[in-house]
């Protein structure tokens, strides 16, 4: 936090328009990075008026703030909801089509021709990654529908990763979105594409996660904080390999119920894993190994998955998280849809789908 202001000054910025949310933006430590920048000479643009759950006509906004007050570079500080937008109104600054022309799912990536603005990201949670990614999903305002925007050109310049901004996170948020970083991890290392790198960092983003998920929940040091924020980096550098059928099950939670994305993956993540383990053993000793489990197999792993959800608070039933039994058709129809599961190790059907809900409802 304390680098900002001079790595700002070196690189020749000296307006930067920060990007982040409400909430976040009323926290102590958001006015003190004001401070330290407003300090040295730089005049700092805010813009927070933007949903939880992102949309089109947020980033519009964001980008009409840059331009009346002619902003040299952009600041994302937040969670992976602040840092999408923050991301799309770098795209949008010299790109003004509508949004969604570049949307990736119908090729859109292809129109991101021109530079984007100098690009900074501070995380503030640790689940997401979105600090380290080259994408930002963004809803459209009437109806609902998520676009993914995406371009190597919107990874950041530098990512500035400070665990001293997380020391306040509330617990069910640590919890939520510490369950997002090892499910990222987990279903990297398992996805099936071969990629020995990704799942070395898969791998080490489990065992730190293992080491202080439940103290990061229950009794926060800035050890536990400092490891899950760089679990939570490397789980997103990870799925670069791909995710899986947990992702598949948790997206259309979100859409249909609002349910948070980390909440959704974390209920999830045993059954998702359980379905996984027939085929793939030898991949889920290695989980276990990595767990410092007793018996190394993947019944062990998902027994795990289950008391590491009762220690963190989370429910191990949907049913405790909204989601009825008139519900399972729609989400199935959704899940099949969704890009994640074509990357899991076996493939997955809508019937499976189906059976994977109802276990979990
Ligand atoms: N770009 C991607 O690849 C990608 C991938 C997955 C999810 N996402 C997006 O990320 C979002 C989820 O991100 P998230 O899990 O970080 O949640 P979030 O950004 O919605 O943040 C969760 C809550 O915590 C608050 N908060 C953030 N930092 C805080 C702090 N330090 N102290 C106290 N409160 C704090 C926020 O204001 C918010 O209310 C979703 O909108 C999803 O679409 C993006
Ligand atoms: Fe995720």
């Amino acid at each position: 936090m304390k680098e900002l202001p001079d790595y700002l000054l070196k690189q020749n910025l000296k307006s930067p328009l920060i990007v982040t949310d409400p909430v976040v933006a009323s926290l102590p430590f958001f006015t003190e990075i004001r401070n330290h920048l407003t300090q040295k000479g730089i005049v700092v643009g805010v813009f927070s008026d933007i949903h939880k759950n992102p949309v089109k006509s947020d980033i519009y906004k964001g980008a009409e703030a840059f331009d009346q007050t002619q902003r040299d570079s952009i600041i994302g500080i937040g969670g992976g909801a602040a840092l999408d937008v923050a991301r799309a109104i770098a795209l949008r600054i010299h790109h003004r089509e509508d949004l969604f022309v570049y949307d990736d799912l119908i090729g859109g990536d292809v129109n991101v021709t021109n530079d984007v603005p100098h690009f900074i990201t501070i995380p503030t949670t640790a689940g997401t990654g979105s600090e380290v990614g080259r994408s930002a999903i963004i809803a459209d305002d009437e109806t609902h529908q998520k676009k993914i925007l995406f371009s190597p050109k919107l990874l950041a310049k530098i990512v500035f990763a400070d665990p001293m901004l997380t020391m306040d996170l509330p617990a069910a948020v640590t919890a939520a979105t510490g369950m997002d970083a090892l499910t990222h991890n987990m279903e990297a290392f398992l996805a099936k594409m071969n990629h020995p790198l990704c799942e070395g960092i898969a791998l080490e983003g489990i065992r730190l996660i293992h080491e202080s998920i439940e103290k990061a929940v229950n009794k926060p040091d800035i050890e536990s904080r400092s490891k899950m924020l760089i679990a939570s980096l490397m789980g997103a550098v990870a799925f670069q390999k791909g995710l899986g059928v947990v992702h598949s099950l948790a997206h259309p939670l979100s859409s249909l119920l609002d349910t948070h994305h980390g909440l959704a993956n974390a209920v999830n993540l045993p059954y998702g894993m359980e379905f996984n383990v027939a085929g793939f053993e030898n991949k889920f000793k290695r989980i276990a190994r990595t767990l410092d489990l007793k018996s190394e197999n993947g019944e062990a792993v998902v027994n795990y998955l289950f008391d590491l959800n009762s220690k963190i608070k989370i429910p191990h039933r949907l049913r405790d998280i909204g989601v009825q039994e008139n519900h399972i058709e729609t989400l199935s129809d959704l899940a099949i849809q969704d890009f994640a599961h074509p990357n899991n190790p076996k493939p997955v059907s809508r019937e499976d789908f189906k059976m994977l809900y109802t276990k979990a409802l």
